[in-house]
């Protein structure tokens, strides 16, 4: 949510902070916006909609300067406007600012602000803290030891409730930005006599591969020689470069037409560096280099809690199918956002999951913050290195699955599946689950990829079929144990990127309400396995069949389906039900993204959405 770019160095800043708020586009599109250092003041360029339209804005506007920042806005106070977007710069013109995070206290602020002369253009929570910082900045004794600048951003901090990732410049500091962040990210990146702050690492990542993730409570401190992080008590803080294991290729499009595409067809090979060295030299059960808790303690576990939004929260349900089957262990599903008030009786020997891509959802760690609070331990399932969940985390396992750009989550939550299932065979190898049967699912996993690779080969026929289905306003998705959380993972891709209104049920549910919908003009994609639900699927497409719907059956290849009960027929490979989920996920995502495509809608930047979600 907001993407946040600054630049300090010796190249020309307003091009390299473009170039990396195109690639921060995913987290906010609604505006954007840049501000350069040049003679003692700024210049600036703000405009709604997206990077492009900023870029051909600016093109007369030269934006020189070697210090700068800018932003790529998902609007939370004020709308969509040209005066809501960032940068803004205090009324008194000192301070410029950049912010990814909401200001909970910004109305008392703003009324203190205004008593004493300051004036806002904008309805925006980040135009209050700028001017708050420039009311600090005037109080600070110009010869004060240090940085004035530094200590006046430091001192408005401490006033702040809320989230920030923000950048500020000062027009009396040439070649000077300060950073900070709490509850949004931030990230340093060390270049060749350059520095660059980002909220994502694919921001900076075509200039260097070095990066410092920036913790809560920390400021960064830049000058064109030099950088220093402190705290917001002012102690001083050693920073630790990380090297970024991906480069610029990862972050690109390459042939695909949109990252959704290149994501879906990208997922063979993901799902190899989710598994890889993950697995026990004896070929029985799964290794987790991280989790940092023993084996004799992950024994000792009576339940599992796994905490998640979105299509992550999708993963849990069906890794609590599996962990319950193959480990017996009993696991608790919740929405992070629902947990953390929700205050649920907890056992002495619980253990906590909390899956999510980006790792700051805020839900998500907020509700983790609450485990760990409870004196639990919560492992975290997450993709991106660095981010706060993983940070704060006390163990757990990375997706690596490189940077997810499009919106609708693709190739990590099939991943998620992955993880998940490799959970249930390790924990069920601590339990019940014998020596031949591990091997048996080990190998089950090991060929995940490969089913994968002939399951994309359905693409053409799903394409087809998404042209002539396009038009519908309505779909229902249907499936059983651990094809029902597929079939809500269905309707969610659907209804995100094409705006067409879609539910997903467990298909004998459909029965107690939604059949109501059905008719000729609500077409339902069934998901059908072979095994013991298959005559009752079998049944419920025939009730749907009864009242004139359509059926869209996406069925594993060794069922038998009656002539002429569905109408599209989409065959994809038996496989071990741990696999089966991940199979499946494929034509669902391929039919939304077909659809998406036929309709001519933005597929990697959906409407109101924002890659990571870090309100509340
Ligand atoms: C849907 C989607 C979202 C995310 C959710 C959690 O396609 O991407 O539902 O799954 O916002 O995000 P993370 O996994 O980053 O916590």
């Amino acid at each position: 949510m907001c993407g946040i770019v600054g630049y300090i160095g010796k190249q020309k800043a307003s091009t390299i902070i473009l170039e990396g708020l195109k690639r921060l586009e995913y987290r906010g599109y609604d505006s954007a916006g840049v501000a350069t250092q040049v003679n003692g003041g700024f210049e600036l360029a703000k405009k709604i909609g997206r990077v492009d339209g900023l870029m051909k804005a600016t093109r007369a506007q030269k934006l020189p300067g070697t210090t700068g920042i800018g932003h790529t806005r998902w609007a939370t106070h004020g709308g969509v406007t040209d005066a809501n977007a960032h940068p803004h710069i205090s009324s008194d013109q000192k301070i410029a600012m950049i912010h990814n995070g909401v200001i909970e206290n910004y109305v008392g602020i703003k009324k203190f602000l205004l008593t004493k002369g300051y004036t806002f253009q904008s309805e925006t929570d980040t135009e209050v803290l700028c001017n708050l910082l420039a009311y600090h900045y005037q109080k600070e004794p110009a010869n004060a030891e240090g940085s004035r600048f530094l200590e006046a951003v430091r001192k408005t901090l401490r006033h702040i409730e809320g989230t920030y990732g923000i950048a500020v410049m000062c027009a009396d500091c040439p070649a000077e930005i300060v950073s900070a962040r709490k509850g949004s990210p931030l990230i340093l990146g060390v270049g060749d006599g350059e520095y660059m702050l980002a909220s994502d690492v694919s921001a900076i990542i075509s200039r260097t591969q070095n990066v410092v993730y920036l913790k809560d409570g920390e400021i960064v401190h830049l000058t064109a020689k030099n950088f220093t992080i402190t705290t917001l008590e002012s102690e001083d803080v050693s920073p630790v470069i990380d090297k970024v294991s991906w480069t610029i290729e990862a972050a690109e499009m390459g042939s695909y037409a949109h990252f959704m595409e290149k994501e879906i067809f990208e997922q063979p090979l993901a799902l190899e560096n989710t598994m890889r060295g993950r697995f026990s030299e004896d070929g029985s059960t799964a290794v987790f280099g991280g989790l940092n808790i023993s084996a004799i303690d992950f024994r000792q576990v009576d339940r599992f809690h796994f905490i998640a939004c979105g299509s992550a929260w999708h993963s849990c349900l069906v890794a609590e199918q599996l962990i319950e089957r193959f480990a017996r262990v009993p696991v608790e599903v919740d929405y992070a956002s629902e947990f953390r008030y929700r205050n649920i009786p907890l056992s002495k020997n619980a253990l906590f999951f909390a899956i999510s891509q980006s790792g700051e959802t805020i839900d998500t760690l907020a509700a983790m913050r609450e485990a760990q609070r409870k004196g639990y331990k919560v492992l975290a399932i997450n993709n991106v290195v660095g981010s706060t969940i993983a940070r704060e985390a006390d163990g757990g396992v990375y997706q690596h699955v490189g940077p997810e750009i499009g919106v609708a989550s693709t190739k990590a939550f099939t991943s998620q599946l992955l993880v998940g299932a490799m959970l249930a065979l390790y924990i069920g190898r601590m339990r019940d689950m014998s020596f031949s049967s591990g091997i048996e699912y080990v190998k089950a996993l090991k060929g995940v990829p490969d089913l994968v690779r002939e399951t994309l080969k359905l693409a053409p026929q799903i394409k087809d079929i998404a042209n002539r289905y396009a038009h519908y306003h309505d779909f229902l998705f249907l499936g059983r144990l651990t094809l029902f959380p597929v079939a809500l993972e269905g309707a969610l891709k659907l209804k995100e990127i094409s705006y067409i209104h879609a539910e997903g049920y467990p298909a004998a549910e459909m029965k107690h309400g939604p059949i109501a919908l059905i008719s000729e003009q609500c077409p339902s994609v069934f998901l059908v396995s072979s095994g013991e639900m298959f005559n009752k699927v079998l049944s419920s497409m025939q009730e749907i069949k009864a009242r004139k719907g359509k059926i869209i059956a996406i069925v594993s290849a060794n069922c038998e389906l009656p002539e002429g009960l569905a109408d599209e027929v989409i065959r994809i490979p038996e496989c071990h039900e741990a696999a089966l989920p991940i199979i499946a996920t494929i034509p669902v995502q391929l039919l939304s993204y077909y659809i998406t495509v036929a309709l001519k809608l933005d597929v990697d930047k959906p409407r109101n959405l924002a890659k990571s979600v870090t309100v509340e």
